[in-house]
Formats: C-alpha cells, structure tokens, sequence
C-alpha cells in the first residue's frame, strides 16, 4: 500500500455525486422532487439526447430568493430539515442537501428561479473563469433548473452512459411513476422536441391513471383501498387473466415517494399465489401512507428505498389485501373498475399535512363510491384461508347472471354471462376447482374427505414406484388416500379422496406416482405438497373429450363463480371471455 493522502474537494464530491447521479434519469428524479417539495402543480421536463445534453426542468412552484441561489448548489444546503429529529417527521422529498451540489460536480448547470414576491427573476451560471455567478434573468415565475453536459469532466461515469433512447426509457418510466401518483399535477415530457408525455391536472386518480397507461387499464386492472389507525392503502392490481409475463408496470409508493421494495414486490406475489401462472406477472399499483415517524427515509444514496419500523405489519396487511382483493374481484364487462373497499376505522390517522391536498384528492373518487352502492367492509388480520366445508364466499358485489349454452365439442362449456360469451375449457375448470379446495383445505389443516372403494384395488408398484408412495405417504394420507402393504411390492389402495372418486384408484394414484417422478428431487417438503396437489387435481379431473351432462356443467360453472376461480392448477387460464361489442365490432356494426 502506498502512502494515505487526503483526497481534494472536487474528487471528493465527483465521488459523492457518484451515489446520487448514476445516469440522467437520477438527475431528473432529484430536480422533480425538488419541484414538488417546491409546491409545483405544473412540471415541464425537456430531454435532448437521452440527458446527455441536456436535462431541465421547469415548475411553477415557490421559487429560491436571490440570496439563497448560490448557496442552494452548496453541498449540505437545504431549506427541508434543521435538525437530526426532523427527519422523522419529514414531509418532503429531499432533505439532504446534497443533489444539487452533486449534479453541479459532474455537469453544468443553470439554475434560474423568481418567488412570487419577488420583482425580478435572477439565475446562477457558470462564468468563463469557472465559477458559478448570480445575474438577473427574465422568467415569469418558479424555477427552471438546465444540467447540460452530464458527466462531461467524467470520463470514466461518461463512457457507461447507454443509448440515447435506453437512457430516455428509464427517464419515461420514471417520470410515468410520479406523473401516476401526482394527478394534482400537471406533467409534460419532451425528448428531442418531441413530446412524449403530456398530462393535465385531475383530482380524479383513475383518469390519471387512465390517462398515463391507457384507459385499457381501467377494466383490466382492479382498484382497492383499505385502512387502518397505522396504514392506508390503495391502488389497482391486475385481474386474473390480465398477467403479463414481464415484470413491468409495477409500481410502488410510500407517502408519495416512488420507491422500490423486495418486501412489498413479495407480499403482492404471497397474496396472489397460486392464481399467478408460473412465468406471469401481475402488474400493479399500490400506495402506502403512514406517519413518517414509522418510516426511515434516509437508507439509499438516491432515496429510492425506505425502511419500514413493522416489516411485518406492512408485508400481511399487503399480502391479505391482495389476496382478498382477488377472492372479490369478478369477471366483469363493465367499462369502470369497481373499487375493492376494505375500510377500517378512520380516526386516529395521521396524514402528514403536506400531503393533505394530495391525499384528499386522490381519494375523492373512492369517497364517492365509499358512499354509494360498493362494499364498505373490514379486513381483519386474520389468515383467510378456508377449510372444505365452508367454500370461498361468492363475490358479494355481483349476482351471478350466467345462462349455460351447452357443451361444444366435447371439450368447452359455453356460458352466456352478462354480455359477454364465456368458453371454459373443462378440463382447466375442473381441475382449477378441485385444486383450489384441496389446496385450501391442506392449509387449513382439515382431513380431506375420504370415499371408501366398495372394491379395494391393488396395485404391484415398481421399486422407484414404491420409494416415492413411501416419500409421500404422510401427504397421500392427508389427502385421503388410504394405503396398505399387502406384503412384497404389493399395496392395495382402500380410500381415495372423495372428490376425485370418479376416477379409477390405480389409474389416480400410479398418475400421480408418475407426475412426482419428474419432478425435482431437491424440493422442499411444502413444494412437493402443492405439486402433489397438482397432480392429485389434474389426475382426478374431467378430461378432454368426455361429454358432460346438463347438471355437470351447471355445477361446475356455479362452482366456478362461487369460488372466483380463473386459473388450472398448472395457472392457465379457465375460461375465454368475448365481449359482445367485440363481437358486434367484429361483423362492423
Ligand atoms: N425547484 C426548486 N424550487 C424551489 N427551491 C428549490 C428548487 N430546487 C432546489 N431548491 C432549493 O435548493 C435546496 C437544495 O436542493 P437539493 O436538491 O440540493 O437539496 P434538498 O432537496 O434539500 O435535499 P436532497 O439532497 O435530499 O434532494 C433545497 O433545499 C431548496 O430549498
Ligand atoms: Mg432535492
């Protein structure tokens, strides 16, 4: 090791900038939350060369005075926080002090702003000597902050910036995230003088919503809402059937502040489970509000993770209010989304005051509906899984109204329900229902019924046959098979489960012998179960090329509804709805 020497000021902050601008898109993120701490309603981001050239941003929020223009790019300057403590009761989005002065390390800025007392506009530059100089400026009002030349005296950060249009495409997504949580706002996005985004102030979520994705999302996605004294929650989940299979359009939010998190990201997976296909997504939005003192804000260089004082209660109260979210959601042909309404007490939230506005315009959508027709119910913590005899709950907010058609072919069940045509693939809808009740009926730990064979069949199992029958005898038990040894390799199987009665023992239980022999060996215990299950359900369903009677079929269907199912064990969809005004668009009428 050679001799330590102290580092200068500017290779110090170049490093420091380091953490906070790791490509254009930080630099907007930095200069928007700087915009909306400001009290902006209206933001304008213009982009050229993907942020490499040139990056600014123009709001129409309070404004810097001329005396505090120079010091505002000085490292650990901020006007948000005085002291240590007020850190736990932040209601801004910045609070360090440290953006501006890390983007000025590594680009040139500009920074021109005019308060509203103010009688004229003054800006901070560059000078040709270097330094940065105050001088007067024409500007209406706000704040308009240029950063050109990102990294130009980096060559080294410089060299690992991406294309243009990869660089602009984290810039969309990122503006895309505020632009969904601040419908108060009004948002412009420009790039290379074209506009891509443009979006005007709403007090409506939805029609932001609608507005930034496309108003697709409305009948595809489902909107919840649901609080407590310590947390408040709300936003949108795809519906079964409308998985994606990549992991875009997530988003995630505490207190306003996009951020990403791998707790939250788990608790949405746990409480979709086994309605997600393996290798689809669910694409969402979820909101979390809670006091700031709950919160710490203050553990990621570029404040995009938070840590959460009661892990525990944030990941259940997600993964219940997803999971309950999707037991009431129903396949619905209506144009507007029908809000999931779980609400607990009101009183004693706290809502941080700088987010009032925001807040109360946010939800004046789910008011409304609060106070009309939609369900206005508790969410307790308490595991909602069910045991066999008490099946899922109907969905609450929609009668039934399906008419059966008949069988076509001898592989789907036509449905007409409300205006739509429904195809169910039998198999998939039979083997989606039994799954579903032996799935919950394992978790809740209740013996599945059991039917005894009039005739015990006996069956003569191969060796690896037998190693497996052994390995999973204590899951075959609780599903209600019953099966002894007959001495040698010879076992004769004396009860099945009684949901899977129609089909041949030996036939049932050498398939699922069968199905567990591809499997991975190494798998945990709780994983060979479900793909016991699996199997048991697939093993044990109506086929392919059966011809079903009317009765069948209205009792599979009802079943259907009754337990919200939508996916086969194996996740592929049940059923393939056609909307009667596709249909009427389809012969041009
Ligand atoms: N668009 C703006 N409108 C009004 N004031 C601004 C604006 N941008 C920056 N400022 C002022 O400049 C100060 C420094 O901004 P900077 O982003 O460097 O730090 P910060 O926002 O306080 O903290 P952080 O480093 O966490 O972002 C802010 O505290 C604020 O007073
Ligand atoms: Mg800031």
């Amino acid at each position: 090791m050679g001799k330590i020497l102290k580092l200068d000021t500017d290779v110090i902050n170049k490093i420091a900038a380091g953490e906070v601008v790791e490509r254009p898109a930080s630099v907007v993120k930095e200069l928007v939350d700087n915009s909306l701490d400001a009290g902006a309603t209206d933001i304008e981001i213009t982009i050229e060369n993907g942020g490499a050239s040139l990056i600014q941003v123009a709001d129409n929020g309070g404004g810097i005075s001329a005396d505090d223009l120079l010091l505002a790019l000085e490292p650990h300057a901020t006007s948000k926080l005085n002291s240590i403590d007020d850190l736990s009761v932040l209601e801004t989005l910045g609070f360090r002090g440290e953006a501006l002065a890390s983007i000025s390390a590594v680009a040139r800025l500009t920074l021109q702003s005019k308060q509203a007392s103010a009688t004229t506009a003054w800006q901070v530059a560059l000078g040709d000597d270097g330094q940065y100089q105050t001088s007067k400026t024409v500007l209406s009002g706000g704040t308009v902050l240029s950063v050109a030349d990102l990294f130009y005296n980096v060559p080294a950060r410089k060299k690992f910036l991406k294309q243009a249009s990869t660089e602009f495409n984290h810039i969309m997504d990122l503006v895309t995230r505020f632009a969904l949580i601040y419908p108060n706002v009004a948002w412009r996005l420009i790039h290379n003088g074209r506009e891509q985004l443009n979006c005007s102030v709403t007090s409506d979520w939805f029609e932001r919503v609608a507005d930034v994705l496309g108003k697709d999302k409305l009948t595809d996605w489902q909107s919840y809402h649901w609080e407590s004294e310590k947390i408040k929650i709300s936003g949108f989940v795809s519906k079964p059937n409308h998985w994606q299979n990549r992991r875009n359009n997530q988003y995630i939010y505490v207190n306003h502040r996009p951020i990403s998190s791998a707790l939250i990201s788990k608790a949405i997976i746990d409480g979709i489970g086994h309605l997600l296909p393996s290798g689809s997504y669910p694409a969402y939005l979820i909101h979390l509000e809670m006091p700031s003192d709950v919160l710490d804000v203050n553990v990621h260089p570029r404040k995009s993770e938070v840590k959460f004082e009661d892990e525990h209660l944030v990941f259940s109260a997600v993964r219940q209010l997803m999971q309950r979210t999707m037991t009431t959601s129903v396949v619905s042909g209506e144009n507007k989304p029908s809000p999931v309404i779980f609400a607990n007490k009101n009183e004693g939230f706290i809502q941080p005051s700088f987010f009032k506005k925001n807040y109360q315009d946010n939800n004046k959508n789910f008011d409304a509906v609060r106070a009309s027709k939609f369900i206005y119910e508790p969410l307790k913590f308490v595991d909602t899984t069910l045991s066999l005899s008490d099946s899922a709950p109907p969905a609450q907010n929609v009668e039934p109204d399906w008419r059966l058609i008949g069988q076509w072919g001898t592989e789907f069940i036509l449905v007409e329900f409300q205006k739509s045509l429904m195809v169910i693939d039998q198999h998939a809808l039979a083997e989606g229902l039994l799954f579903l009740k032996l799935k919950r009926a394992s978790e809740a730990g209740s013996v599945l019924r059991k039917q005894s064979l009039l005739i015990p069949a006996q069956l003569e199992l191969s060796a690896w046959q037998e190693n497996l029958l052994l390995e999973f005898k204590d899951v075959l038990l609780e599903l209600g098979f019953e099966v002894e040894n007959f001495g040698g390799r010879t076992y004769v199987v004396q009860a099945v489960p009684a949901d899977l009665s129609a089909v041949s023992a030996e036939e049932l239980l050498l398939g699922i012998l069968n199905d567990l022999a591809l499997e991975d060996k190494a798998a945990e215990i709780e994983k060979k179960r479900e793909q016991l299950l699996k199997y048991a359900s697939c093993r044990g369903a109506i086929k392919f090329g059966e011809h079903l009677g009317e009765t069948v079929m209205k009792s599979l269907v009802q079943e259907m509804f009754d337990l919200n199912a939508h996916t086969c064990a194996h996740g592929r969809p049940i059923y393939w709805l056609i909307d009667e005004a596709e249909a009427l668009k389809k012969f041009g009428r």
